[in-house]
């Protein structure tokens, strides 16, 4: 094999990303540690190279300083709300949402349950790890996308299955406040885990989340991808009702042209008993 000069080796990968980038390809592959040898194409390749390669996302969006301000701004109102009492009085913190604003995929919730009231942040509790785990199952890691809820405050009665729903009078006050989150991040894909975030996205939706769930819908002309709330995985842990979820998931990595590996195609389907029984 012969060796080629890090100069050529950098022109022939840029050129290389930039088709791909013009093919619409937005992520690569990259083995831990590759991305500081593109960069710098000064240290020898490493002898040995981990086997679990990590996305690089290609992403050319950025969110101009006069998005930021604005996307600040939203946040201290939000912090700041005090229009339902009732949950005022009740709150430790709002729950504003957390992640990349200049993510391609956004992932909605209902609404703050006790832990993510004490920590000011969604998505942190049991519900939230699993979340966490199935984000980075499809190759982001939780810092990469953002996360937001329906309800910015937690609904100040708990049920025996944790949070009781929020009220539609809760919804219709609070949603103003993810529309302008949603309209500032521009995500190319929502996912909208559980029956109450998408309803609270489209609330003229008649069927539930196990109907709704699986096919394309579109929130304001951006592709909403409906999908099973981590918490209701929790509680009814089969895995094919988890392979569904992962579907799910797969088809907005997909949608998002991101690459997807033998090994995600293939999560859960060994562990199903018998593949014909799923319809
Ligand atoms: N459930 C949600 O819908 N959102 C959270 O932030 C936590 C649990």
């Amino acid at each position: 094999m012969t060796s080629q000069p890090a100069s050529d080796l950098r022109a022939d990968t840029l050129r290389y990303l930039e088709q791909q980038k013009r093919r619409g390809v937005r992520y690569v592959r990259l083995a831990p540690g590759q991305l500081e040898e593109l960069e710098t194409f000064s240290a020898p390749a490493r002898a040995e190279t981990p086997s679990t390669p990590a996305p690089l996302r290609i992403s050319t969006k950025e969110m101009s300083p006069e998005k930021k301000a604005a996307f600040e701004a939203l946040r201290t109102r939000v912090l700041a709300c005090t229009k339902c009492e009732h949950l005022v009085r009740f709150r430790h913190n709002v729950v504003f949402g957390v992640g990349n604003v200049n993510s391609e995929i956004m992932f909605v919730g209902e609404a703050p349950g006790a832990d993510e009231d004490e920590q000011g942040e969604p998505f942190v509790g049991k519900a939230g790890q699993l979340l966490t785990k199935m984000i980075q199952a499809m190759g982001f890691q939780r810092s990469d996308v953002y996360i937001a809820n329906v309800l910015k405050c937690r609904p100040n009665v708990e049920t025996a299955y944790g949070n009781r729903k929020p009220t539609p009078e809760e919804m219709a006050t609070c949603l103003p406040y993810l529309r302008e989150q949603i309209q500032l991040i521009q995500p190319r894909v929502i996912v909208a885990v559980g029956d109450t975030a998408v309803k609270g996205l489209l609330p003229d939706l008649k069927e539930g989340i196990t109907r709704l769930r699986g096919k394309w819908l579109e929130y304001d002309n951006i592709p909403l991808m409906p999908t099973f709330h981590p918490s209701y995985l929790l509680r009814n842990a089969s895995i094919a009702t988890k392979r569904l979820c992962w579907e799910d998931l797969l088809a907005a990595m997909e949608k998002l042209g991101m690459p997807v590996s033998d090994k995600q195609r293939n999560y859960f389907l060994s562990a199903l008993p018998n593949q014909g029984d799923r319809s």
